[in-house]
């Protein structure tokens, strides 16, 4: 009661003058404000650190977007202390009561969303549209989550239970305990808020490890909360290496569970050491882990070739191809394949390579460990396709690089089977729909895909047989929105948690049933 149903957040119309001069001046107090220092928070404390993660933004290297205080092994154990004992206050304040810090924390986010997203476009290398898009992912989250909550916890519509005579049965769902949370840096905004609320509102306290390449803006997230009046030791905020803290914690006997948001490699590592029972452990720890793609749209010859180019040039080269729903791969019926080469082309002509802050189309990759790769995989290309656009670097003080394409590419070759996660896409020809399907796959991946054909029967065909978490109907295969679309892919790519989907908390409770004679 009172609480009004679900809605998205709207996304900012940048086509309107007066609402780019927000953007910008949002800017402006973001930049006032850089080169800051960044506190850990555990429990009651707020911690200074003498080691530190520099933050730099990926678009202008020389500029330090702040310098975030890092846990050690010590302080990742005092932490873990920490939301032991307020696990043990936490889980029981009502379920309404939680989602209340949510709502508060989305209202506040709304108010302040320029200056969230000013703030990835500076530490993440987002263009106005992408940071505004994350922003609002990140206020779905917490108004979908404390919605759910309340849903989970004052009805048992979920899981109905068979009535008999002379018993009272009840289900209810319990929190688990103390987890780590290691969200990307991708969605530096909207997957750390998803990943984090999702698992306090449930009732467990948390380790939250951010990126350490966006370690600020997660940072401005956890100040929200505590604005709010969130408890402390609710979320205990430990920036740190992956390797030295994240390992800590994942083997250590007290951790409930581990909710992880990455690359393939370091989610089956997490998963391996998580399934070690460490001494004094008295569980199995609960792992949800989201991981890559190598995500593709396939188009027929029966396709809206326009709709069809447009959509892999959004999929492929929205946020310079950094997201784990990327279109990587398009494969295309030999038919009409030219045609549609012809027209990805001048689509990829077209976008502006530029500074976020100057809401270039295309921005810079991450950092320069993902440059390097990414350079290094289209050297690779080159032996292994057709190199169409882009194939290099674009000079600016940051980690540019063309949006670059390749045909003719076999559905074999690497740049066609392995995350590169950056702009780059791959284009292969199938004989007919059937083959290019089988080439779609053909990965050990299955988080996105995209079909496109005005053919029912082939549509009807397609959706029994991509084999992916999220599939869509001519449309591309990018912006998945929250309570829309549950996001989470098969395979390889995780273990499909389907995040923004109804049944996304109960990875972080576990149901009790108390049956009582009546
Ligand atoms: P990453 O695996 O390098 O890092 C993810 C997080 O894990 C970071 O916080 C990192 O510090 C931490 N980490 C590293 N080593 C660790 C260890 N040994 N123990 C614990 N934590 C450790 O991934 P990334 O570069 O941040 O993100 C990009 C990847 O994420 C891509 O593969 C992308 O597809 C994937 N991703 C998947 C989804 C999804 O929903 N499936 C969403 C976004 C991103
Ligand atoms: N929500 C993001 C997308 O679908 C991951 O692109």
């Amino acid at each position: 009661p009172g609480i009004v149903p679900y809605v998205n957040e709207p996304f900012t119309d940048f086509s309107q003058p007066e609402n780019i001069r927000a953007m910008e001046a949002a800017l402006s107090k973001v930049k006032a404000e850089l080169g800051r220092e960044y506190p850990l928070y555990i429990g009651p404390n707020t911690i200074v650190t003498d080691a530190k993660i520099t933050s730099i933004n990926p678009g202008n290297v020389s500029e330090v977007i702040g310098y975030v205080s890092k846990a050690d092994q010590a302080l990742a154990e005092q932490a873990m202390q920490a939301a032991l004992q307020t696990f043990e206050t936490w889980k029981r304040v009502p379920a309404h009561e939680r989602a209340g810090y949510l709502f508060k924390a989305a209202a506040l986010m709304r108010e302040r969303k320029h200056e969230f997203s000013a703030l990835m476009i500076l530490e993440a290398g987002k263009n106005y549209v992408e940071a505004d898009v994350d922003t609002a992912e990140a206020i779905d989250f917490m108004e979908f989550y404390a919605r759910e909550m309340i849903r989970l916890s004052e009805t048992n519509e979920r899981q109905p239970l068979v009535k008999i005579p002379g018993e009272d049965n009840k289900l209810t769902y319990i929190p688990l305990g103390v987890g780590i949370v290691i969200p990307p840096w991708n969605f530096p905004l909207a997957i750390c808020v998803g990943m984090t609320t999702a698992a306090i509102v449930s009732g467990n306290t948390v380790l939250l490890k951010p990126a350490s390449t966006t370690p600020v803006i997660a940072h401005k997230f956890v100040a929200l909360m505590r604005e709010v009046g969130l408890p402390d030791g609710v979320i205990n905020f430990v920036p740190g290496s992956g390797a030295e803290v994240g390992d800590y914690l994942t083997t250590h006997p007290k951790t409930r569970f581990i909710s992880f948001t990455g690359s393939k490699e370091v989610g089956l590592r997490i998963n391996r050491l998580a399934a070690e029972t460490a001494p004094g452990q008295i569980w199995i720890k609960r792992v949800v882990a989201e991981m890559g793609g190598k995500d593709g749209v396939i188009v027929d010859e029966t396709a809206d070739l326009d709709a069809a180019a447009a959509a892999i040039v959004a999929s492929a080269f929205g946020f310079q191809g950094q997201k784990c729903s990327a279109g990587s791969r398009a494969i295309v019926v030999e038919q009409v394949y030219e045609q549609v080469v012809e027209k990805v082309l001048a689509l990829t002509a077209a976008l502006r390579v530029g500074l976020p802050e100057q809401n270039g189309q295309v921005g810079p990759v991450i950092d320069e460990t993902s440059y390097n790769r990414i350079l290094a995989y289209i050297e690779i290309g080159k032996q292994e396709g057709t190199l169409l656009a882009g194939g290099g670097k674009v000079d600016g003080n940051g980690y540019y690089i063309q949006p670059t394409v390749f045909g003719d590419v076999s559905g074999k070759a690497r740049i066609m089977q392995e995350e590169i996660f950056g702009p780059v896409l791959t284009i292969a020809k199938a004989k007919d729909w059937q083959e290019a399907i089988a080439i779609y796959n053909d990965t050990e991946f299955g988080l996105t895909g995209s079909y496109f054909s005005t053919s029912e029967e082939r549509i009807a065909a397609a959706l029994e047989l991509v084999h992916c978490g999220n599939l869509y109907i001519n449309r591309k295969c990018t912006g998945a929105l929250v309570g829309v679309h549950p996001f989470g892919g098969f395979n390889m790519s995780g273990t499909d948690s389907k995040a923004g989907g109804y049944d996304y908390l109960l990875l972080f409770t576990q149901a009790k049933l108390t049956s009582r004679k009546s």
